[in-house]
């Protein structure tokens, strides 16, 4: 069809045209969205690690771990979400070639070349081969990824060796994860997908309880479970004993079991306490072995990603978003301070409302009446051009201002606090504690404050989040823009 409009047409039509179809194009690739799948011919591809990879629009998208299935579209490769569940969808550049080779249903999987260079090859029936290059350096654009060739027969090796593995049927599989921290007692709960698992894990808490439980299983067209754990002697007597033989491994290496019970359904129920399992260090492969004598039973190893749960979403936004934080920080400017005060005290107890004094910044002048001694001469409240008032914003936004680029007092834009200038924030300034815990107010009156008179157990909450590098909530657990302009939301406002 170009052939012909270039042949009959004039050149500001296929100007018009092109860029019609660049815009088309920018607005298919430049946000994830969301997509109904019902095709359930897709072939899955499990993603490991974080790669980046180009887009037909010209950015990069970094394509979080776990396992999509893919489309082919005229541009590239779509990487739909979770499985093909109602979720979000990428399209990435990819190219098209021949793999020559029968078979019966698409097949996916992602091959590296031992270096940064990553590739996503898809073979499907009709002989179409499509590799998607991508790197997991995020530093170099992801169009610069090496794009090294795999032979046909490598790919379909692969895809056969895998296929082997995968028709072993092992005694026991996985029924059920869960995952629980300290401190709360909110069980979270992992989800099948259709050869993997994913659990919601928390992006700041590093160490947690996690229970596996482990169903037998059903020989093809058998009316019952050819194996049910709790019914096989030899199990009972393990599992009654607590001893040996019943191995938990996490990625190869055996985790000590902190409970071994039978669950619910005959299942073989294990527990363990694992540290260093933030969001990041997944996908994780777990898989129990039992041996008695000469008999082992085990189950494949069965890889699980994590979905992130944000720490500061649901135990510091509550905080940061209370009134005692936000009051102070909307006052920016000299009107504010006063409409505030004339508001709540009356304009005889505040009469400055021509006083150059009565300004952000100015501790001399507050001092004169918030006077506490824990205040020291620290009582101010922020420039407008520091541009932290976040009243009425969401956790994603609030998070991201505080965590961003800092605006000093002098209106400069430096880089975002470090670890010790935040401990400094929630741990020593006199505003922060006087607003999480405090509330006392010159005349005299108590306010509402989120953790009156208990500071320790403030520090308990922060502290992890800071240890853990200040993580914000995200708007997609799947796929996050690169070079993102993150710095404008900083920028004092014009
Ligand atoms: C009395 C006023 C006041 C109160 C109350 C107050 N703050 Fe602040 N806050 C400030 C000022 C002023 C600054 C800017 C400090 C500077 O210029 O160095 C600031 C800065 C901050 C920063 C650093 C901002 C950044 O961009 O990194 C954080 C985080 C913060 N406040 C959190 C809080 C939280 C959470 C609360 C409530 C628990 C709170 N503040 C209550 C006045 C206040
Ligand atoms: C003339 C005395 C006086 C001066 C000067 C004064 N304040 Fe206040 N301020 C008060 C009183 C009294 C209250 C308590 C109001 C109430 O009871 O609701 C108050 C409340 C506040 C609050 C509200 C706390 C909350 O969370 O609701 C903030 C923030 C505040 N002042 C900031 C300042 C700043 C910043 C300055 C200096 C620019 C300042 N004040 C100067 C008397 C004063």
């Amino acid at each position: 069809m170009s052939r012909n409009i270039l042949r009959y047409t004039s050149g500001s039509y296929i100007l018009l045209l092109s860029i019609l179809s660049c815009l088309a194009l920018l607005y298919a690739c430049s946000t994830p969205k969301p997509t109904k799948v019902t095709d359930h011919a897709l072939a899955t591809v499990e993603i490991d690690e974080t790669v980046y990879f180009p887009t037909p629009s010209g950015d990069d998208v970094a394509v979080l771990p776990g396992a999509y299935e893919i489309k082919t579209e005229r541009y590239g490769i779509r990487l739909i979400a979770e499985e093909g569940t109602e979720t979000e969808s990428m399209l990435i550049e990819a190219k098209a070639t021949n793999h020559g080779a029968l078979i019966p249903r698409p097949m996916a999987l992602m091959l590296s070349n031992k270096k940064a260079s990553r590739v996503i090859t898809l073979l499907r029936p009709n002989s179409e081969r499509w590799d998607a290059w991508g790197t997991t350096r995020s530093d170099e654009p992801a169009r610069a990824a090496q794009r090294f060739h795999i032979l046909n027969t490598e790919v379909l090796q692969h895809l056969d060796t895998r296929k082997q593995a995968r028709a072993i049927i092992p005694q026991f599989s996985l029924a059920s994860v869960s995952v629980r921290y300290k401190d709360s007692k909110k069980s979270h709960k992992g989800k099948k997908l259709k050869t993997t698992w994913r659990l919601p894990v928390n992006d700041t808490l590093n160490s947690g309880s996690f229970t596996f439980t482990w169903r037998g299983y059903w020989e093809k067209s058998a009316l019952q479970p050819s194996f049910i754990p709790s019914k096989v002697v030899d199990l009972q007597n393990l599992v009654k004993k607590k001893q040996c033989c019943i191995t938990l491994t996490i990625n190869g290496e055996e985790a000590p079991l902190t409970r071994l019970s039978f669950g619910k359904r005959g299942t073989l129920l294990t527990r363990v306490h694992l540290d260093n399992v933030r969001v990041q260090t997944w996908p994780k492969t777990v898989k129990v072995i039992v041996t008695k004598g000469k008999k082992t039973w085990e189950s494949a190893p069965t890889k699980i990603y994590a979905k992130a749960i944000s720490y500061y979403k649901s135990v510091l936004h509550p905080i940061f978003s209370h009134d005692r934080c936000t009051t102070c920080h909307a006052l920016g400017t000299h009107d504010e301070i006063v409409d505030m005060h004339q508001y709540r005290i009356g304009i005889e107890k505040f009469p400055y409302e021509f006083d150059p004094e009565a300004r952000p910044q100015n501790p001399t002048f507050c001092q004169t009446c918030h006077n506490a001694s824990n205040l020291g001469n620290e009582w101010v409240s922020p420039l407008a051009e520091q541009n932290i008032d976040w009243k009425g914003m969401d956790a994603i936004h609030v998070c991201r201002k505080v965590t961003g680029p800092f605006t000093n007092k002098g209106g400069e834009v430096g880089p975002p606090l470090n670890r010790e200038q935040f401990t400094y924030y929630f741990h020593k300034d006199p505003r922060t504690l006087w607003a999480v815990s405090d509330g006392l107010t010159p005349s005299g009156k108590d306010l509402r404050v989120p953790l009156s008179n208990k500071l320790s157990l403030w520090f308990r909450k922060v502290d992890p989040w800071v240890e853990a590098g200040t993580p914000c909530p995200s708007t997609s657990k799947f796929f996050h823009r690169q070079r993102e302009t993150l710095t404008e939301k900083f920028f004092p406002r014009k």
